[in-house]
């Protein structure tokens, strides 16, 4: 039986670390927006809850609350920073500014130690401290179990397995803090910690079964991995009550469409449906500059024509897309979140709002390398598994400014030629992505004595781990050199090449 551990998120930076940390030991969560009701949850099987820090003050006049049910429910808790000042505030503690404020390494002493949340830590230890408020009087029924120089409280706990950390046991920095988290995890909770891929195929089959009953589905096929994996599911769970609907929006790669039908064709053994949809897409993205309209645009299209495709193949009640959970993330809006809107990712933000289908979204909340785990788990091919993302708006929002026919086929004759480059010194699997951006900007070049004026295209090329944050990739400059030449030599159209060095915050990996 499921059972999972939620977040109620404050709209900390740190939230989907937590995440992350939660899954390495084996147990499934999910963050959720502190406004959720128990009935909102209560089909996940909480047996622990994590309250995440925020940038809030509790006296703040809108500061959020915990819902006032997780008192009731008899789960464990565990507030991290701002967390911990809204357990001590809703349980009756006090919470005040800090004379000095703490950002950054902290040393962490113990009162005592018999509990089972700092069971096994060692102190003193090193944490990662980032507040303002702290906790001055701690609520009835709990003790104060550690403290630094400045915050008194540093941890408390109470004996029916309320804790709370002044400190981000999530972070690298705090070297015991997945101890810590265990230790709440099992000790304290009791999760048996048996989350897997394998659980995780197991347990959507069952919820895809549910969900869908005798009702047709249609998937949208890109294939990337998520779109891949999402229909190797769906099509485990129901047979062929799945169609697959590929689009080719004229946005994808050199010859990717060939190769797409190709691939599912050996590999899968399922209903697909081709659509060359080229000029529709074309047509809606003339003289369109602005990158929140081209996405859009190019998810509302999507929809339209899955929309008149499945009409003709009778009443289809589902689609099903491969969307993750940082695209779920990142196209949240500030009505159900602390933080800002990054961009409307096509599968997530770009729905209309019309639209007929219910959806269906079995990896909504897994990390990309949970997806690859889960593609292996249900036996696809490691090729499809390993590609690079590719984004659902494809070359649209790696042209900048006007999309054009002749500035696709630019853009698709540098973009093979930087995949070959990379492929050739093995560095494919090891970067996150690599490609080629058409940027809106000319220069001067000179080619054979006469004077050339072309386009800039930059190269772009990432290490990351799950697209939420990403550094430049440090790529051999023989490397950078060889598809530099190749480009300005086999391109006609583009006299300059640049890379881009600049790391996920402050940029974002796709250019628009
Ligand atoms: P950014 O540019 O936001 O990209 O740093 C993070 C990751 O997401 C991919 N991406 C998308 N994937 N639909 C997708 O399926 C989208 O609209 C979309 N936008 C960006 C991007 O390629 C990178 O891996």
């Amino acid at each position: 039986m499921l059972e999972s551990l939620i977040i109620i998120d404050f709209g900390s930076q740190y939230t989907r670390l937590i995440a992350r940390r939660i899954r390495e030991a084996n147990v499934y969560c999910e963050i959720i927006p502190y406004t959720v009701s128990w009935a909102d949850v209560e089909n996940l099987n909480p047996k622990g809850i994590i309250l995440s820090g925020g940038p809030n003050s509790v006296y703040d006049d809108d500061a959020p609350m915990a819902p006032p049910w997780i008192y009731e429910k008899d789960i464990p808790i565990l507030g991290i920073c701002y967390g911990l000042q809204v357990l001590a505030y809703q349980l009756g503690g006090k919470v005040v500014p800090s004379n000095k404020k703490e950002y950054g390494d902290a040393t962490i002493e113990s009162y005592y130690q018999d509990n089972k949340i700092l069971d096994g830590v060692e102190f003193p230890m090193h944490v990662w401290m980032s507040h303002g408020d702290q906790v001055l009087s701690i609520p009835p029924g709990f003790e104060p179990l550690a403290y630094t120089n400045n915050s008194p409280v540093a941890v408390m706990g109470s004996s029916n397995g309320i804790i709370g950390l002044q400190f981000h046991p999530e972070v690298v920095h705090t070297k015991q803090g997945s101890k810590i988290i265990k230790n709440f995890l099992y000790n304290i909770c009791g999760f048996s910690g048996n989350w897997t891929s394998n659980n995780f195929v197991e347990d959507s089959i069952r919820r895809i079964q549910e969900q869908v009953g005798s009702g047709k589905v249609i998937c949208a096929l890109s294939g990337g991995v998520d779109s891949t994996v999402t229909a190797a599911l769906i099509h485990r769970a129901i047979g062929d009550q799945l169609t697959c609907i590929f689009v080719n929006n004229g946005l994808l790669r050199k010859d990717e469409h060939n190769r797409i039908l190709d691939n599912f064709g050996e590999n899968m053994n399922l209903n697909l449906e081709y659509v060359d949809a080229t000029d529709l897409f074309l047509n809606k993205l003339s003289g369109v500059i602005d990158p929140e309209l081209k996405r859009k645009i190019i998810g509302e299209e999507f929809i339209r024509v899955f929309e008149t495709k499945s009409r003709s193949m009778g009443h289809v009640e589902f689609l099903a897309q491969g969307t993750l959970y940082p695209d779920v993330i990142e196209s949240q809006t500030p009505e159900n979140k602390a933080s800002a809107k990054i961009k409307t990712h096509h599968n997530v933000g770009g729905l209309p709002a019309d639209m007929t289908f219910k959806l269906i979204e079995p990896l909504r909340y897994l990390f990309k390398d949970e997806v690859r785990e889960a593609g292996i788990a249900l036996g696809l091919p490691e090729d499809m598994v390993y590609r690079q993302p590719f984004p659902g708006p494809g070359l649209a929002i790696r042209i900048i400014g006007e999309i054009t026919w002749d500035k696709l086929e630019i853009l698709r004759s540098c973009d093979w030629i930087v995949i070959d480059e990379i492929k050739k010194a093995n560095l494919y699997d090891e970067l996150w992505q690599s490609f080629a951006v058409l940027t809106d900007t000319k220069s001067v070049g000179v080619m054979g004595d006469s004077r050339t004026y072309g386009y800039m295209v930059a190269i772009r090329a990432v290490t990351s781990e799950d697209a939420m944050t990403a550094d430049w990739a440090r790529i051999p400059y023989e490397v950078l050199a060889t598809i530099s030449n190749r480009i300005v030599n086999e391109v006609p159209e583009v006299n300059r090449v640049v890379y881009d060095i600049t790391s996920k915050p402050p940029g974002t990996i796709e250019w628009e």
